[in-house]
């Protein structure tokens, strides 16, 4: 989602559309804005596109020189005039737009409604221009803060009150925001491209900061009122490098943003401590699930490899039986699903035709089907029985990165969900895995602070025309996306093995100095990968390994290592990915390849 907000003598709408079309790229499902002029604010808001928020204000737009407006990528609430932001209070006294997520909005609402508030959206947004009717007593600051002191999760805010014109307040907690400063006027907004052609002087917000910001200044505490005091960024990217954040491509950016990603998948959804996981949509009981013969998990491309790790990790935590399959393979197949099915279907787009067909063909055969997608209303998710969000964030570089690794964190908060269900799990495990998901984000933050070496090696070897990726279990299942990151932007030949089928035909593509990437970061299965290992180097093979931190050993029979941190057996392709994307995309550089847009391919294939 995008926000922008401004504070000034200029007219407010014209500058808060400007700044939502260039914040349409990040999320473009809903849009609107809210503008204050003598005691009242008028909001205008729809669904789809900016220009249909255009068409809908036809030339008249709203006066005011203040006014907040947002573009939304849907989380709860399926994407709809009433759903789409700026929301209000009871009264429509307080207007607020949110990027990010609350977690604990239901209790919120249900205790506000207790109160006597009547909510209109289906959104968690709407909790807080309530909350902030609630504690207001004549200082809208202070209430503002009151009320991020009740909100769990993540979340960046820009409020405005028609009982306290010309004052704009932010806030933000793990949902980036800055306040943008002008000549007699100031802007707030979540993207610098938003407000980059009014000012490049800016303060970036931390977590846990809040503003308030008038035409003539700007005020930052922390969450408890203590004054902050900020350093004035100067911004020297042009337009293009700041939508993508400074990163030279979209590919690279979305790859960084995984630790954030990851987190916000699992954001209000793990609880390790109280032994619980909750999906509220999925509506699955432990009858129906006991019912089950079997799971079948369908997807293309990227969330195909998804698949293959989904299909070891719900079968070692729930004990079901799961077959992974491509969605063009599947449909044509006369498959074997019925009533005794479910049927998972993995797409990021939630748009891809033969995902989409297979989904159909499972439920015209009776099966349950259950989607995960990062797209909230695209047609997989409407047309499933259940829906996991991926909550990703929009995904633009054509190859996949940041959707995979939720995906790979939704299957294995599925896995966990069943698993719980038909109590094939332990409390003791339970805790030790979800413990270990809650570490993630940081150890794939870790990973990516010592990008330097993978890209060394990289462009060390960027010149070739083959490269292998071989592993066992769940290192095969990330070699197969290793090796499509790779092929895909790189146009190197890329092939993933299983390690234990080498001898079986690969090996003799074995040559001096072809590059083999070996993971190896599952323990039951070192001993056999390594035997592999030291075949591909006795035929002459340059080999680096990813490993697990710590594995001193590995380093005696191959030419380079990659380390991951440690984590949960089951959980390592979440963090194993994380440099094989990076090495993919160095290389690709190196070679002088359009990264984002490679040739031949689309980001969402709509046709068969
Ligand atoms: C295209 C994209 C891939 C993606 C695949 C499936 O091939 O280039 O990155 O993995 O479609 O897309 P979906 O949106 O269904 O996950």
């Amino acid at each position: 989602c995008g926000i922008v907000g401004y504070v000034g003598d200029r007219e407010a709408a014209p500058i808060l559309i400007d700044g939502l079309k260039r914040l349409e790229y990040r999320g473009y499902d809903s849009a609107g804005i809210a503008v204050y002029n003598s005691h009242s604010t008028k909001v205008v808001k729809s669904e789809g596109k900016i220009k249909v928020l255009e068409d809908k204000i036809g030339g008249a737009y709203p006066e005011g020189r203040m006014g907040i407006g947002h573009t939304r990528w849907a989380t709860h609430g399926r994407p709809s005039d009433i759903n789409a932001h700026p929301h209000g209070d009871c009264s429509g006294d307080f207007i607020v737009v949110h990027n990010g997520i609350i977690e604990n909005f239901q209790e919120l609402k249900e205790w506000l409604e207790s109160q006597g508030h009547k909510f209109q959206s289906e959104t968690d947004t709407e909790v807080v221009p309530h909350l902030i009717e609630h504690f207001y007593d004549g200082d809208l600051f202070r209430a503002v803060r009151m009320a991020v002191n009740k909100l769990e999760g993540s979340f960046a805010l820009g409020v405005i009150s028609r009982k306290e014109p010309g004052t704009l307040v932010a806030a933000r907690k793990s949902s980036p925001l800055i306040v943008g400063l002008g000549n007699g006027e100031n802007f707030v907004a979540s993207d610098i491209p938003a407000i980059l052609q009014y000012t490049r002087s800016v303060y970036i917000l931390e977590d846990g900061e809040m503003a308030r910001i008038t035409k003539d200044s700007v005020e930052i505490t922390d969450f408890e009122g203590n004054p902050v005091s900020k350093e004035v960024f100067q911004v020297k990217w042009d337009a293009v490098a700041a939508e993508k954040g400074g990163y030279p491509h979209f590919m690279l950016k979305e790859i960084h943003e995984q630790p954030k990603a990851l987190q916000d998948t699992m954001t209000g959804r793990l609880y390790p401590d109280k032994g619980e996981v909750r999906l509220d949509d999925i509506k699955m009981t432990k009858e129906g699930l006991e019912s089950l013969k079997k799971v079948f998990i369908v997807a293309c491309g990227t969330a195909y490899h998804a698949g293959v790790v989904g299909k070891y990790v719900i079968e070692k935590l729930a004990r079901i039986p799961v077959e992974v399959d491509l969605a063009s393979e599947f449909r044509y197949r006369e498959p074997m699903v019925g009533k005794d099915t479910l049927v998972i279907v993995i797409s990021q787009s939630g748009e891809t035709a033969d995902t989409l067909a297979a989904l159909r063909e499972s439920k015209k055969l009776g099966a349950r089907v259950l989607a995960i997608t990062n797209v909230v209303g695209s047609s997989v998710s409407r047309e499933a029985d259940d829906v996991l969000y991926t909550w990703a964030g929009p995904e633009i570089a054509v190859a996949s990165t940041k959707a995979y690794s939720t995906q790979l964190v939704a299957l294995n908060l599925i896995a966990l969900h069943f698993a719980k269900l038909l109590g094939t799990i332990s409390d003791e495990e339970f805790r030790e895995i979800a413990l270990a998901m809650k570490k993630l984000p940081d150890q794939a933050k870790a990973i990516l602070d010592a990008e330097g070496e993978i890209k060394k090696m990289a462009e060390r070897y960027a010149d070739r025309e083959h490269i292998f990726y071989i592993g066992r279990g769940l290192d095969y299942a990330v070699a197969m996306e290793g090796a499509l990151k790779l092929k895909e932007i790189s146009y190197i030949h890329a092939e993933a093995y299983a390690a234990g089928e080498l001898k079986h035909g690969t090996l003799a593509l074995i040559t001096e100095g072809v590059p083999v990437i070996s993971l190896v970061t599952q323990d039951h299965l070192y001993e056999k990968t390594l035997s592999n290992i030291i075949e591909v180097k006795a035929r002459g093979a340059a080999v680096i390994a990813l490993a697990n931190e710590g594995d001193e050993e590995i380093t005696k029979s191959v030419d380079h290592v990659i380390y991951i941190p440690r984590t949960h057996q089951m959980l390592t392709p979440v963090l194993s990915v994380v440099p094989l994307q990076l090495f993919a995309y160095y290389a690709a550089v190196a070679r002088g390849c359009d990264v984002d847009k490679p040739r031949n391919l689309a980001k969402s294939v709509t046709v068969e």
